[in-house]
């Protein structure tokens, strides 16, 4: 059950009178003895996003490509469970993405956002709402909730759109020797897709 205590802007979760198990979570964070255990907490945490070969993930804030199975796939992977993207993301498709929670992460205390999407003042709040709704959890976009979660993340989805673009927001290379790479997914060329595309999952090994 989600605790609408932590449906608050506030980025203190220890002043909610929540009493739910991510207040634990928090104090683990809280305390770097207990740190390993924070780890565990998050072993629940995936991220997921599509990259051209040249590391291109956006462009003027929308997706530098149309590939409709592309986003059918991440609404599979996704569906009935909680995102968290970055408030430029959502400015992207700028709705709610249905049968998921929906978690923007602005530094913007008054950012308007249409309900039930719920507004996170940073990333450790959005990952214990998220963890609140369902047993797997994802960060979608962009760069940097990417770069920040990839330490706490159990898995990788990243689809290899096969084409270099054009575009002004860029992922760094990611080094995935430590993971089990597997290819779960891979679409030709077709009439309604300019560019092939390969989904890998890298999991923590
Ligand atoms: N290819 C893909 O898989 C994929 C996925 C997602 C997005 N995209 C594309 O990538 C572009 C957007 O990505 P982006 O990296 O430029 O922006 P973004 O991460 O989506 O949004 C950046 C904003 O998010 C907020 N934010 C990020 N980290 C935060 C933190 N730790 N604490 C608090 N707030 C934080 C800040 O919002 P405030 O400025 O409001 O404080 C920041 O300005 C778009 O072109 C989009 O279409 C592509």
């Amino acid at each position: 059950m989600i605790c609408r205590s932590y449906f608050t802007r506030s980025s203190n979760a220890l002043a909610s009178p929540c009493k739910s198990r991510n207040q634990f979570r928090l104090f683990f964070a809280k305390n770097p003895a207990n740190h390993a255990h924070f780890q565990e907490s998050y072993l629940a945490l995936s991220i997921i996003y599509a990259r051209s070969e040249n590391h291109c993930i956006g462009d003027q804030g929308l997706l530098p490509w149309n590939l409709p199975d592309e986003f059918a796939s991440f609404n599979n992977i996704t569906d009935g469970k909680a995102i968290i993207m970055g408030r430029r993301s959502y400015e992207d498709h700028n709705c709610v993405l249905p049968n998921r929670l929906n978690i923007v992460v602005s530094r913007q205390v008054d950012y308007l956002l249409p309900a039930p999407m719920i507004l996170s003042a940073d990333l450790i709040t959005a990952l214990q709402i998220a963890a609140d709704y369902s047993s797997e959890y994802f960060i979608i976009g962009g760069v940097k909730l990417i770069l920040e979660g990839l330490s706490q993340a159990s898995r990788v989805v990243e689809t290899i759109v096969h084409a270099e673009v054009k575009g002004d927001t860029f992922l760094p290379p990611m080094d995935f020797s430590h993971y089990t790479s597997e290819i779960i997914e891979h679409h030709q060329v077709d009439e309604h897709h300019a560019s092939a595309f390969t989904v890998w999952q890298h999991t923590r090994a």
